[in-house]
């Protein structure tokens, strides 16, 4: 079981002058924000340290620009999406580090904020280079991280200002930490597990907790078509790993001997050209010829997972049922979705493709906790240690 951490909430923040690491890694679409999800997700805990009257300094990485100045991922967009949101002007520095940030902070009156530049592009964040991690604490009193989405990553701005700063849980780490282990730590039953996505080899450590945690785990997407070529069907041209046959095998054999039963799909939508539009039949498994590939679950299959969802207490969900970006190959993804937000039961859903299609669904406000992480939410499930959370300071007791 994690250790609860101190948060904001368990600290005196009036006056302080606090770095706070946030994920606004978000998608741009010709210079502006084309998804705001993860900066509204921060919004609370920058609210309630603005309201009690720190002085903060938000910091975020944009991209992989490798430790080179990238004038595409400035976050000049991020802070101008911000500023609307906050119907204030959020003043955005030039750099990360340095005498410029020194100034700037200095300056800072008791509720004022301003955004620091792209933090990887220094070498030193992704290195979690001690030299860059303490440049970046100088200006501060406090280290508040509310960047779940990044608390995989071990860098200097996750891990390394640790050892230069008290370092807190904002409010969005510990309601992440909390809605996540909903399906770890004693979860209500029936308990069902949807995976999807391309790759069964993303995805191994996650499918082994699950079935010793889950009571069903669904399974679609193109790794559902790795477990069915296990199970020895021949899927013409569609997409699998050929080298995770065995694996995938050893999963099909550990999900018979534990109380987590798995499901695969019983039909499939097929293809030959896999462009938007295009036509499409539904086969059973066996029906795979030549050039056709699979491209999204049947309906059968969406029937069958779906009464799996309406008798589940919890469902957690990651990854896409098919190629959701090459309609009408979503409709898989688009129903199961439905009967999640049309369930009483409570959902968990991760993932950056799955949290864009929940919100083109505009079915968001049906889900009960929509995780702002990919990479960071699997490790979470998978029981890993997420360094940027264990660095944070426990709650005495
Ligand atoms: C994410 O988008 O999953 C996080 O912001 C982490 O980004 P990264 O995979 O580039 O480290």
């Amino acid at each position: 079981m994690l250790l609860e951490k101190r948060s904001i909430q368990d600290v005196d923040v009036g006056g302080k002058k606090i770095l706070m690491r946030v994920d606004f890694n978000v998608p741009l679409d010709e210079g502006r924000v084309r998804d705001d999800s993860r900066i509204r997700a921060a919004l609370p805990t920058i609210e309630m340290l603005l309201s009690k009257g720190a002085k903060l300094a938000l910091a975020s990485h944009l991209g992989r620009p490798k430790g080179k100045h990238s004038p595409d991922l400035m976050m000049d967009p991020v802070a101008a999406r911000l500023s609307e949101i906050l119907s204030k002007q959020v003043h955005k520095l030039g750099v990360a580090v340095g005498p410029e940030v020194k100034e700037a902070v200095s300056k800072l009156k008791d509720g004022e904020l301003l955004l620091l530049e792209n933090l990887r592009f220094d070498k030193g964040e992704e290195e979690n280079d001690p030299s860059y991690a303490r440049l970046l604490a100088e200006p501060f009193d406090l280290f508040v991280n509310d960047a779940f989405g990044t608390a995989h990553r071990a860098h200097a701005s996750t891990v390394g200002v640790a050892s230069y700063l008290p370092a807190l849980a904002g409010l969005l780490m510990k309601k992440e930490i909390e809605e996540l282990s909903t399906c770890l730590e004693n979860p209500r039953r029936p308990l069902t597990a949807i995976l999807g996505g391309a790759k069964v080899s993303d995805k191994i450590n996650v499918i082994r907790r699950f079935l010793n945690l889950a009571d069903t785990l669904l399974v679609g997407g193109g790794m559902a078509n790795t477990f069915l070529a296990a199970e020895g069907y021949n899927l013409g041209a569609s997409f699998y790993e050929k080298d995770q046959l065995e694996e995938a095998n050893a999963l099909l054999k550990e999900s018979k001997s534990s109380s987590c039963n798995i499901v695969l799909p019983i039909d499939l939508a097929v293809t030959k050209d896999l462009k938007p539009g295009s036509h499409s039949e539904v086969v059973t498994p066996d029906k795979i010829k030549g050039e056709w590939q699979a491209v999204d679950i049947g309906p059968e299959t969406a029937a069958i997972f779906s009464g799996y969802i309406e008798e589940s207490a919890v469902v957690v969900w990651n990854g896409p049922l098919g190629v959701y970006e090459v309609p009408p190959f979503d409709n898989g993804t688009e129903v199961v979705a439905q009967i999640i937000a049309q369930s009483s039961a409570y959902s968990v859903i991760g993932g950056g493709d799955l949290v864009a299609a929940l919100k083109a669904l505009e079915l968001s406000d049906y889900i009960s906790f929509i995780s702002t992480g990919g990479g960071a939410t699997l490790e979470f499930w998978e029981g890993k240690e997420l360094p940027g959370i264990s660095v944070l300071q426990n709650k005495a007791g």
